[in-house]
């Protein structure tokens, strides 16, 4: 059972200090390697790892194809700014060939783990002789999966599989014991900027847990132009997070006159504090409206947008 730490129990100096040692303990003389996917939890480690490692940590940015528009230089540029060597790593090819076909949502996280785990970050960390993984696992994504509810693709120790057996190397944890409000703290106190910690959260399995079936390389371009127009026009919200979601039930539509068999987009947009519950976000009609229609005006095939208006539970944030 891991021991959760509430962001109001939460004394960020003392965690900080609490958690490079750990991490300096654990890593010794050696390298340790970790995954940065210019999210709030991987932002977190990654500074959290550099400051108890410096140049003994190796940071990876995989280009998965499934980030949002722009994602991979503007991560890296940011943590350049903050002294910290991020390389990007071209996977796109692995990803979308994994991906091809499946359609059922924990089929797609489990295709995503093992590329992500085995063929892609796993040869990386074997190469760089690194024996050590830092992960931003936190505590939220280690109950869901236990409770069946989704599978995060960062959890291991929870479902029986050893990582060392598995991939051949050590997989620390940090911010396992905090929930998301949490680990926003920690980044604050490491000296992130508001755009990394205060960022809304985005799932591991990125924007292939945005598309309802097959996520291909067409359809993942759909959502990434779709949540370029969604993240711009809801960020002065507050909202704790916000989303576009393509659908794979085509509808009837019509364009210039004539009939159009589209595609669906769906929006959420939820007001939570730690993402366990969360309620649908009550927009002004004309701030949807307006995201609709830019919507229909540039994203290619799309005819309808609708607005979730289910509470987690029994939705849940993300729609796969
Ligand atoms: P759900 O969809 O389960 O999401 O209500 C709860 C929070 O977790 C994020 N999420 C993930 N984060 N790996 C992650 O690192 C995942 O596989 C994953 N799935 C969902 C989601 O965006 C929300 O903030």
């Amino acid at each position: 059972m891991v021991k959760e730490i509430t962001a109001s129990q939460l004394d960020t100096d003392q965690f900080i200090a609490e958690k490079v040692r750990e991490i300096k303990d654990a890593v010794g003389g050696g390298t340790a390697i970790n995954a940065l996917s210019g999210g709030v939890d991987s932002s977190v480690v990654t500074m959290l790892g550099h400051k108890a490692l410096d140049k003994q940590l190796k940071t990876i940015f995989i280009e998965n194809g499934l980030m949002r528009a722009g994602e991979p230089q503007r991560v890296v540029d940011l943590f350049r700014k903050l002294g910290v060597t991020v390389e990007i790593v071209d996977a796109r090819k692995e990803f979308f060939s994994a991906l091809a076909g499946i359609t059922d949502p924990e089929e797609k996280r489990e295709a995503i783990t093992q590329t992500f785990y085995k063929n892609v970050f796993g040869k990386i960390v074997k190469q760089s002789g690194a024996k050590h993984l830092l992960q931003g696992t936190i505590l939220t994504d280690v109950d869901e999966t236990i409770a069946g509810i989704k599978r995060q693709h960062n959890v291991f120790e929870q479902l029986g599989i050893d990582p060392q057996e598995t991939f051949g190397y050590k997989i620390i944890e940090p911010l396992i014991q905090l929930r998301k409000d949490g680990v926003r703290k920690v980044g604050k106190a490491l000296g992130l900027p508001a755009e990394l910690f205060d960022r809304i959260p985005f799932p591991g399995p990125a924007l292939s847990a945005r598309v309802i079936g097959q996520a291909t390389p067409e359809r993942i371009e759909l959502v990434r132009k779709a949540t370029a127009i969604v993240e711009k026009s809801l960020k002065d919200t507050k909202a704790f997070q916000y989303m576009a979601i393509l659908h794979d039930d085509r509808v009837t539509g019509m364009r210039d006159g004539k009939r159009d068999f589209g595609q669906q987009i769906e929006l959420r947009c939820w007001d939570s504090v730690d993402a366990r519950t969360a309620t649908p976000t009550e927009l002004p009609f004309n701030t949807l409206t307006k995201v609709a229609d830019e919507i229909i005006t540039n994203v290619p095939g799309i005819v309808s947008v609708t607005y979730n208006i289910a509470a987690k539970p029994p939705s849940t944030i993300e729609a796969v």
